[in-house]
């Protein structure tokens, strides 16, 4: 049924929600999420048992737990489309019901083409529904078909996008390099990878396989998750002579989020290479230390305690954030009252504070536990580390966590007289 017609109906009826369940084939509910309203699979019916996670169960894929994912998209794509001050074409190749395009569609200013797609062909007509729903069907085009397919058939130069926003389940390389030959010299990305145990280090295989790096199951292995995403798409991006610089990452629940421009020209990819390299870490002291360039004659001797040192790489060295962008997204996120606002705009700030700190971070946690020390508060870890000369930061990858330049040993003894 043409969903212009369905909608009308819908609007009409008094019992709208039974309808639309019964034209859906499956439990419905409308929810609203930032300024739009869509139809979206009744989670609760899926689910039996409280452990069982809904979102996959369900005909068509929704999970409510990613509005602020969704909500620093809408903020990211309308910095960017400031930025270029012209009007974006939008790309979401794997959509589910929708709510990311529509979103785009409706809340951000200066957007054009909005084109959608999902394998699923019940997401494909829930996604339909919902930009007619929210008057936006002249502007979101809805594909049904693999994304990469999807993807390939805007790779000619003059039908590539601004902006490509990948969100899949698990890992987005199977898609990065559709999604970097459909994205224009200038175009910003932006990737979800939601599989976290390769990436942090539980299966480390899987990481190497996928993203090309060895993991560490560090304190800071959230970091490392972002910069082994970021390395596998400026490694993937040097093969098509493309260089990429990162505007705005975060880790966040159980996913890690990155967004970058992508530039065509050897040099530009030379100089992202040129940020690939190591870090190398000590079990037995907490000591860190990076290792610039992917053929690098590799240390293996801790410099503090003699202990053998483990490798992490080779990923991304290079800055996983721009201040200047986070301010901006701070900018825009006002007057949009957006539900989860507070959080939000803490986990804005706390980037934007930590974009030119050192690589990696310390947990106050994992150093007391060791050391057999009572765990002070992080305040005054921060101020301490500050007072004796060196800089301190905390960071949105963990509550409990701080990046500084200063020496394992330093950190160390430091925690030790606080709490003495
Ligand atoms: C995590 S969900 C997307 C959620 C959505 N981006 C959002 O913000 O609500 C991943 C979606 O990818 C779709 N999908 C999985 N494999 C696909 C493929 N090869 N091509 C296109 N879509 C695919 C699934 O049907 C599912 O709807
Ligand atoms: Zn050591």
């Amino acid at each position: 049924m043409n969903p212009k017609y369905l909608v009308s109906i819908i609007k009409a009826s008094v019992h709208a929600r039974e309808l639309w369940s019964l034209s859906f084939g499956f439990p419905t509910e409308t929810i609203t999420e930032g300024e739009v309203k869509v139809v979206v699979p009744k989670l609760a019916a899926y689910v039996k048992e409280v452990w069982e996670y809904a979102p996959s169960k369900a005909p068509v894929f929704y999970n409510p737990t990613m509005e602020l994912n969704r909500d620093l998209a809408v903020l990211a794509l309308q910095v960017y489309q400031k930025m270029l001050e012209r009007e974006v074409s939008v790309c979401e190749p794997l959509t589910g019901c929708g709510l990311r395009g529509v979103r785009f569609a409706v809340e951000v200013e200066g957007v054009g083409r909005v084109s959608v797609n999902d394998i699923n062909p019940k997401a494909a007509k829930l996604a339909t529904f919902n930009a007619a729903l929210n008057r936006v069907e002249d502007r979101v085009a809805v594909a049904n078909e693999d994304a990469n397919l999807f993807l390939s058939r805007y790779a000619a130069p003059r039908k590539r996008f601004n902006y490509v926003d990948v969100d899949p389940f698990g890992s987005p390389v199977p898609y990065l390099d559709a999604a970097l030959r459909a994205l224009r010299s200038g175009g910003l990305l932006a990737l979800t990878a939601t599989d976290m145990a390769p990436l942090c280090g539980v299966h480390p295989r899987a990481c190497l396989r996928k993203y090309g790096g060895h993991p560490l199951r560090t304190e800071y292995c959230h970091e490392l998750a972002v910069r082994l995403l970021v390395g596998c798409l400026a490694m993937m991006a040097a093969k098509h002579e493309i260089g990429v610089e990162v505007l705005f990452s975060h880790s966040v629940d159980h996913y890690v989020r990155a967004y970058a421009t992508v530039k065509y020209g050897a040099r530009v990819a030379d100089k992202s290479v040129q940020q690939m390299g190591y870090i190398l870490h000590c079990f037995s002291c907490f000591h860190r230390e990076t290792s610039l360039g992917i053929i690098s004659p590799l240390k293996h001797v801790c410099p503090e305690c003699k202990a053998k040192l483990s490798v992490a790489g080779p990923l991304w060295l290079g800055k996983i954030a721009d201040k200047n962008f986070c301010s901006l997204m701070e900018r825009e996120a006002e007057g949009r009252s957006l539900r989860q606002e507070k959080r939000l705009l803490k986990m804005i700030s706390l980037v934007q504070n930590e974009a030119e700190a050192p690589i990696t971070y310390y947990t106050v946690d994992k150093i007391c536990d060791k050391l057999n020390l009572p765990i002070p508060a992080l305040k005054k870890v921060i101020n301490k580390v500050r007072r004796e000369g060196f800089q301190a930061a905390p960071t949105h990858f963990n509550s409990r966590g701080f990046k500084t330049d200063a020496q394992a040993s330093v950190v160390r003894e430091i925690l030790t007289k606080l709490t003495a």
